[in-house]
């Protein structure tokens, strides 16, 4: 492994246009479970007191047509707001890991010397930004803050539970955490701004993510195509392990600290 760290440390130490796409897997050091991971291979979950080794991940728990689709929020609006306000007391009782702190500091190594370092997320936990990260896309929203149904105005509901289920909006219609649900179109600007990183970067980074839901895992081919040289940080095995310039099979927490003690200033 270590041949491929110094190698993707020297690739961005040397890079002008550098996009990462990070997914649930760059947050599992910081306790928050992955979506697609059997629990019993996952680190155990601190955040919420320890995941037992029998239930397998988040999706396995629940099912997910029930709980993050439009429509599972117009059957059961109750049950759907307390299960993401769960996680999102999670979220915000979890820390940023040192693969998030390590994210930050490449940022401003690569933007320090007039480089450009785009961090496309697929989570909603907003751990990056805790940990520095500035340029930050999230593809799939932000559980963090909610939004009107009726109106679309964002709040950010305080750091404790919440203690009314449906919650409502100061007009009276329901609130909805404002993530992307299956079936919903990402956020235009999120996608316009991930197209033009990715059209232009010279390094793609993937860490994180099992490069299975679309169309962010999209990217990732779209960067080869545009001859950038690709690097994939995972713990296992994924559809572009086979794809990538280098695929480091390792935690993130554990490798990108070490790319960030081999490149240079
Ligand atoms: N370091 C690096 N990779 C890890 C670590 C770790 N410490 N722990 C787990 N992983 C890897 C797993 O091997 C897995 O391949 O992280 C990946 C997580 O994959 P998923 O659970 O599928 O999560 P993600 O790729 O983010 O899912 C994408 O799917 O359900 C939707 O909206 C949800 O944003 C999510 C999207």
């Amino acid at each position: 492994m270590s041949g491929a760290v110094d190698a993707v440390a020297e690739l961005l130490s040397r890079a002008r246009r550098v996009v990462v796409l990070t997914g649930a897997g760059i947050s599992a050091e910081s306790g928050l479970r992955t979506f697609r991971e059997a629990a019993d291979r996952q680190e155990q979950s601190t955040s919420r007191g320890g995941v037992p080794p029998t239930m397998e991940g988040l999706w396995k728990s629940f099912d997910p047509q029930k709980l993050a689709t439009p429509e599972a929020f117009e059957a059961d609006p109750e049950m759907v707001t307390r299960w993401y306000d769960h996680r999102r007391v999670g979220c915000l009782a979890a820390q940023p890991n040192p693969g998030h702190v390590a994210l930050a500091e490449i940022e401003r190594r690569v933007v320090a010397r007039g480089g450009v370092f785009t961090l496309l997320t697929q989570n909603v936990d907003r751990l990056h930004q805790r940990a520095g990260s500035v340029n930050v896309v999230e593809l799939h929203g932000s559980i963090i803050e909610w939004r009107c149904v009726k109106t679309g105005r964002k709040v950010t509901p305080g750091p404790g539970a919440m203690t009314e289920f449906p919650p409502r909006s100061e007009c009276g219609a329901l609130l909805r955490p404002d993530v992307v649900w299956f079936g919903e179109m990402l956020p235009e600007t999120a996608v316009r701004a991930a197209q033009e990183a990715v059209a232009e970067c010279d390094v793609f980074l993937s860490v994180g993510t099992s490069a299975q839901v679309y169309p962010a895992a999209g990217f990732i081919h779209a960067a080869a195509r545009n001859g950038a040289k690709t690097v994939e940080v995972n713990k296992d095995p994924t559809p572009i392990s086979p794809m990538v310039d280098w695929s480091v099979l390792a935690k993130a927490g554990e490798v990108l600290p070490e790319v960030v003690g081999r490149m240079g200033e």
